[in-house]
C-alpha cells in the first residue's frame, strides 16, 4: 500500500512538473512571427492607459514616423495614444538609439514603468514597433491588449532580402492594391516587393521615350476563366483589359513603401516573355511581324515573344528603358528577367546569326549570355546592380549579376560558389501561384505547394556559399490570380512561413509548433480584411493500387490534431460520420465520389473536399 501511495505521489509530481513545464514553454513564446532571436519574459506587465505617451526623440527628424506609430496604436486600442516631447518619469514608450546594433536590428525592453524601443536606425525602430504591435494585436484576441508583458527581446534579420514578388503583367493590380499588400507584408518584416512589370500579357510601366509600350503594350482583350486555352483576340476586338503605373504612380508607391521600409525592385523580363514589348514595337523582334498582347499563354500560338538580340536598335530601346527605370526606382537593384527564352527565333534570324559571327560566339546559347552581359552593363552604368533569373547559360555571365534562382536550389548552390550573389525562390517551396489544396479543385495552372511544404524552405541549402546569399522570396505569378482577394489568398498564410524562414535566426520550431502560431495569426489577417487560405485544414487523399489491383485510399492532413470524417454516399459528412482511422480504405461498389471534412473536436476546420472516384482511379493508374 505504502509503495502504491509513493508511486502515486511520484506520478502526480511528474504530472505537475510536466504541466508547469508546458506552461513555462507557452509563456516563453508570445506566438510572434517571425520568432525573435532572443526573448525573455518577466512576471510583471506594462499597462497602456490614457496617460501613456510615445516620447518623441530629440530633433524633429523622426517625428513623422513616431506620429504614424501613435496613430496606429490609437487605432488598434480605440483609444488615443499621444506623442509628447517630455515625460513625468514613467508610463511612456521611448525611442532610443544604440549605434552598436545592426542597421535593421532592435531591442525591445518592456518593464512595469516603460517600454523602450532601441535601434541604431529608424528601420530597427520600425521592426521593433511591428513586434510590439503584434504583441498588442495578439493580446487583443484575449481582450487583454492594454497589458504588455514584461519582456526583453533582441532581434535582427537573418537575411537582407526578405521578398515577395507580384507578377502585375498577367493581371494588373493598381497602386491601391499594392499599398495594401505592402502594409501587410511589412507587418511581418518582409522588406522587398519585386514587381514583375512586363511579360507577354502586358507592359505595366510608363516609359516616356517609348509611349507605345503602354498605349499598346498595356492592353489586351478581356478574358475570364482558365489560362490554358483562353480564346485568341477576335478580328477587330477591342483591347480593354489592362493598365499601367505612370511614373507619378511609382513615385507615390515608392514613397509609401519607403515609410514601411520596403524596397520596390522593378523587373523588365528580357529577352523572352516580351510579347507586349514586341506588340508595341514589332521592329524589335526577329520576325518583325505585327503582334497583339495576349490573354493566356503564347507558346502554342506562334507569337514572337522574344526580342532580336542581333539588332542594335533593340539595345537602343532597352537602354532607354533601363535609363528611365533607374531614374524612377530608387532601389539599388534592377531585375532584367531572362527566363524561358525560345532561342529558335535567333537560329532563324540573319541579324542574330551575324551577331554570333561578329562576336565570335558558338551558338544561340552563348548569344543569350552576350545579351545578358550587355544589358547588365547598361544597368551597372546607371549605378545599379542587375538581377537575373538565369541559371543554365553556356558562357559565363558577369559575376556582378545577382542570380535569382527559381527552378530548384541547385542553381543557387552552383552560382553562389562561382561568385554570384544569390536570391532563392525555389519554385517547389516558394512559388505562391502553386495551389494550396487538391489540384482537382483549383483553377491554377501548375502544381502544389502546400503550407506545410512552404515551411520547409531553407534559404541555406547544403553546399551553398553562405556569404553570397542575399536572402529569398515568395513569387506570385498571376495567370490565375484575377483579383485582389485571390492575390491575398495565395500569399497568406504562406507569407508567414516566408517571414519566419527569411527573418528568424532563432532555432526553427517544429511544424506542429509553428502551425499553432499560424493559427493564432489568422484572426489578425481577418482583422485587416486580408483574405487567406484555410486549405491547410483539408483532408489529403492518396489513391493506390493494392495487391489485388483494387484502388485503396489513405487520408493525410497537414494539421496533426484534426479528425477526418468521410462519406462515399454523396452526402456531406460531419463529425458523426465514419472517422478515418489511419488504415487504407476500400471504395464501396457504385460510389461516385468521396467527400471528406476535418474537425477539431466539434468545430469544423476544413471545407468539404469532394473528389470523384474516377479521378482517384486515374491517379492510382487504374
Ligand atoms: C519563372 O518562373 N519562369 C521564373
Ligand atoms: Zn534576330
Amino acid at each position: 500500500m505504502k509503495i502504491f501511495v509513493k508511486m502515486l505521489a511520484k506520478v502526480m509530481l511528474l504530472l505537475v512538473v510536466s504541466i508547469s513545464f508546458a506552461k513555462a514553454q507557452q509563456k516563453n513564446d508570445l506566438a510572434l512571427i517571425p520568432q525573435p532571436s532572443s526573448l525573455t519574459l518577466g512576471t510583471s506587465a506594462f499597462k497602456i492607459d490614457k496617460q501613456t505617451i510615445l516620447l518623441l526623440p530629440k530633433g524633429d527628424e523622426h517625428t513623422a514616423l513616431i506620429k504614424n506609430f501613435s496613430e496606429q496604436l490609437s487605432g488598434i486600442l480605440k483609444q488615443e495614444v499621444k506623442t509628447d516631447t517630455k515625460t513625468s518619469g514613467k508610463n511612456f514608450i521611448q525611442f532610443s538609439i544604440n549605434k552598436n546594433l545592426g542597421s535593421e536590428a532592435y531591442k525591445l525592453q518592456v518593464t512595469k514603468q516603460k517600454i523602450e524601443i532601441i535601434a541604431a536606425k529608424p528601420a530597427g525602430w520600425f521592426y521593433c514597433w511591428q513586434t510590439l504591435v503584434q504583441i498588442v494585436r495578439l493580446n487583443l484576441q484575449n481582450g487583454n491588449a492594454h497589458q504588455i508583458p514584461e519582456v526583453t527581446i533582441t532581434d535582427e534579420p537573418k537575411f537582407a532580402w526578405r521578398g515577395l514578388m507580384i507578377d502585375v503583367s498577367r493581371h494588373f493590380f493598381d497602386k491601391a492594391v499594392l499599398k495594401r499588400y505592402i502594409d501587410q507584408m511589412s507587418k511581418y518584416k518582409l522588406n522587398v516587393l519585386h514587381l514583375h512589370l512586363t511579360d507577354n500579357q502586358g507592359w505595366r510601366i510608363e516609359i516616356k521615350q517609348l509611349p507605345k509600350l503602354t498605349s499598346v503594350g498595356a492592353w489586351r482583350v478581356p478574358r475570364t476563366g482558365y489560362w490554358s486555352g483562353m480564346a485568341a483576340p477576335e478580328p477587330g476586338e477591342a483591347a480593354t483589359y489592362g493598365g499601367f503605373y505612370s511614373q507619378e504612380d511609382i513615385k507615390d508607391l515608392v514613397n509609401y513603401a519607403a515609410k514601411r521600409f520596403v524596397d520596390i525592385v522593378p523587373e523588365v523580363d528580357l529577352p523572352g516573355h516580351s510579347l507586349a514589348f514586341v506588340a508595341a514595337y514589332p521592329e524589335i523582334s526577329c520576325t518583325k511581324t505585327p503582334q497583339q498582347v495576349l490573354a493566356g499563354d503564347p507558346w502554342n500560338a506562334k507569337r514572337t515573344n522574344v526580342v532580336c538580340v542581333g539588332n542594335d536598335s533593340t539595345y537602343t530601346k532597352i537602354e532607354q528603358i533601363i535609363g528611365e527605370l533607374a531614374e524612377i526606382f530608387p532601389s539599388k537593384y534592377i531585375h532584367i528577367g531572362g527566363d524561358e527564352v525560345t532561342r529558335n527565333y535567333w537560329s532563324n534570324c540573319k541579324v542574330c546569326q551575324k551577331r554570333i559571327q561578329d562576336e565570335g560566339l558558338k551558338n544561340v546559347d552563348e548569344l543569350q549570355s552576350y545579351f545578358v552581359n550587355r544589358v547588365a552593363k547598361m544597368v551597372k552604368a546607371k549605378g545599379k546592380t542587375p538581377i537575373g533569373w538565369y541559371e543554365t547559360l553556356e558562357r559565363g555571365l558577369d559575376t556582378g549579376i545577382v542570380q535569382m534562382s527559381w527552378k530548384d536550389e541547385k542553381g543557387a548552390v552552383k552560382t553562389s560558389n562561382e561568385g554570384h550573389k544569390v536570391i532563392l525562390t525555389p519554385a517547389f517551396l516558394t512559388y505562391l501561384d502553386f495551389y494550396q489544396g487538391d489540384p482537382y479543385l483549383e483553377n491554377a495552372p501548375f502544381t502544389v505547394n502546400r503550407l506545410s511544404n512552404s515551411y520547409k524552405f531553407n534559404p541555406l541549402p547544403e553546399g551553398i556559399n553562405v556569404k553570397n546569399v542575399l536572402g529569398g522570396q515568395g513569387s506570385l505569378w498571376t495567370e490565375q490570380v484575377p483579383n485582389e482577394r485571390k492575390l491575398q489568398f495565395m500569399t497568406w498564410p504562406r507569407g508567414l512561413t516566408l517571414a519566419e524562414n527569411l527573418w528568424s535566426a532563432a532555432p526553427k520550431p517544429s511544424w506542429p509548433v509553428f502551425l499553432k502560431k499560424i493559427e493564432s495569426h489568422l484572426p489578425l489577417l481577418t482583422l485587416d480584411s486580408t483574405n487567406y487560405s484555410a486549405y491547410f485544414y483539408d483532408p489529403i487523399v492518396i489513391a493506390k493500387k493494392d495487391d489485388n489491383g483494387e484502388i485503396v485510399l489513405t487520408i493525410d492532413t497537414e494539421v496533426p490534431d484534426v479528425a477526418v470524417h468521410y462519406a462515399f454516399d454523396d452526402t456531406d459528412p460531419d463529425q458523426f460520420y465514419p472517422k478515418y482511422e489511419g488504415k487504407a480504405i476500400a471504395i464501396p461498389k457504385g460510389a461516385k465520389n468521396i467527400r471528406m471534412v476535418s474537425y477539431r473536436g466539434d468545430t469544423q476546420k476544413s471545407r468539404i473536399v469532394k473528389l470523384p472516384i474516377a479521378e482517384l482511379k486515374r491517379r492510382a493508374k487504374l
